[in-house]
């Protein structure tokens, strides 16, 4: 009985694991197959409205929609750039109307919180579907189920479609203008900066801002330099200004910043060489090269392969002023004058300076602030001596002395043309408001 037993112990063990792994096999058949697009309605036209906003609520509000992107440098896929609950969207159906045929795909949705969410229930979210592949859907509509009425769901335009030549060598993200922004001389005096760097374009994610600066925008907007994206995420969700979450009842960090940032990088991917993500107070300053064409030139040719390049940021804190280049006819403009302030607060030992970056957008799949997530290439830290990221703000290491702080007049190498452009600018701004 014994010899018996053991050997039907040992069939039912080898029945038990063939079973077992003939099932994991479909599993995962069955797995990638749900995520193939299926032909679900024939004989049909695209009909769903399409969505005009920057951000769009889907049913439910739990899953916010920014911008659909064609992305091909795996597969054939789009790639929706949105704001997800982390817990509650468990299931997302991309709708592809394709016009040419007639006929309505739907594939199920990989969805891909970023890793740096902060403790907050929204992150941003990579939502990626894999297109039909026998024809190029220009727009798509996103749902919970793979069953339902198309034409009632909103259309989104699939941006990135064509392989475009770049317009542009820079573009600069400018995350969240929020809290009635009204740092006008500062905020000239950065534009102002970039341009002489070499940026062309200026991307801004805008909240809200005084009424001064919506005529600074208007200005920029008209010379071409800047776009304006709306950005009313506290229409949709409870925002901190905080980058962590302090169990205070908020939804998402820092208005929405890293969404913001990602969205940025999809929608310059075809027009901009390079993509540089900053605040509105921060100044990547070359140390060795007149400008960042050349500067980033140069930091190429050295880094092979590298894709991302992280900047040291450093404060100057704005309660330290130098009498130098105090110009009457700035005082009444509202904001920081950054040339008086060539003061930066020195390093400390237990504490590594944040970073910002200056990428290449075709080479990145997910940003965070300080660094990227996911990229194609390497990431490489720029040394001190070839640029430093000029940062004028509040001190960060309480109110240290002039004495303690190091001397560092590097911006004031491009004093007379920078004047003479801020002054340009507030003569066509500020005469506008007197009117
Ligand atoms: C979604 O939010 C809108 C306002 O933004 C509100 O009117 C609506 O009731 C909300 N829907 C749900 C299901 O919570
Ligand atoms: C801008 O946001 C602030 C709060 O952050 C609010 O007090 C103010 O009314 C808003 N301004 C406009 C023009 O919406
Ligand atoms: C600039 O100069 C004016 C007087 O000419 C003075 O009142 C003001 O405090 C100075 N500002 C700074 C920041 O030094
Ligand atoms: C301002 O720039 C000019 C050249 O553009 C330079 O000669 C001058 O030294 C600069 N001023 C200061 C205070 O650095």
């Amino acid at each position: 009985c014994c010899v018996l037993g053991k050997k039907s112990y040992f069939a039912a063990a080898v029945c038990i694991m063939t079973v077992t792994s003939m099932l994991a096999v479909s599993y995962l058949k069955l797995q990638s197959l749900s995520h193939q697009p299926k032909v679900i309605q024939e004989g049909r036209r695209c009909r769903g409205k399409i969505a005009i906003s920057t951000i769009t609520a889907l049913e439910g509000n739990k899953t916010f929609i920014i911008s659909p992107y064609f992305d091909d440098r795996e597969s054939k896929v789009t790639r929706l750039i949105g704001i997800v609950h982390h817990e509650d969207v468990k299931q997302l159906y991309c709708w592809f109307c394709c016009q040419a045929n007639g006929k309505i795909y739907v594939s199920k949705a990989k969805i891909d919180v970023h890793s740096d969410r902060f403790g907050f229930p929204y992150g941003a979210a990579d939502i990626v579907c894999l297109e039909p592949k026998n024809c190029d859907p220009t727009h798509v509509s996103i749902h919970q189920s793979p069953h339902g009425n198309i034409d009632q769901l909103p259309r989104f335009e699939i941006k990135n479609r064509k392989p475009e030549t770049f317009s542009v060598d820079f573009t600069v993200c400018i995350s969240a203008m929020f809290g009635n922004y009204n740092n006008v001389l500062q905020f000239i005096q950065s534009m102002e900066m970039y341009k002489i760097l070499g940026v062309q374009k200026v991307v801004i994610y805008k909240n809200n801002c005084s009424h001064l600066m919506e005529k600074v925008l208007k200005f920029y907007i008209e010379e071409g330099t800047v776009e304006v994206i709306p950005w009313p995420i506290n229409s949709h969700l409870r925002v901190s200004s905080a980058w962590h979450f302090m169990q205070d009842g908020t939804h998402i960090g820092y208005y929405g910043q890293i969404t913001a940032l990602n969205d940025c990088i999809y929608r310059n991917m075809e027009r901009s060489k390079f993509v540089v993500l900053n605040d509105a107070d921060e100044i990547i300053l070359p140390l060795k090269h007149p400008d960042w064409k050349t500067m980033m030139n140069s930091l190429q040719e050295q880094n092979p392969g590298t894709s991302v390049f992280l900047f040291e940021n450093h404060i100057f804190p704005e309660t330290i002023s130098s009498q130098t280049f105090n110009i009457s006819s700035w005082n009444a403009v509202p904001g920081v004058n950054i040339l008086q302030h060539v003061y930066r607060e020195p390093d400390r030992k237990n504490v590594m300076n944040p970073r910002k970056m200056i990428v290449d957008p075709r080479k990145v799949i997910q940003t965070s602030v300080h660094s990227v997530l996911r990229a194609y290439g390497k990431s490489v830290y720029v040394p001190m001596d070839v640029a430093l990221i000029y940062h004028c703000r509040k001190g960060l290491q309480g109110n240290l002395p002039r004495e303690s702080l190091i001397r560092d007049t590097t911006l004031w190498k491009y004093n007379s043309s920078l004047i003479m452009n801020v002054n340009k600018v507030l003569s066509q701004t500020m005469l506008q408001t007197q009117n």
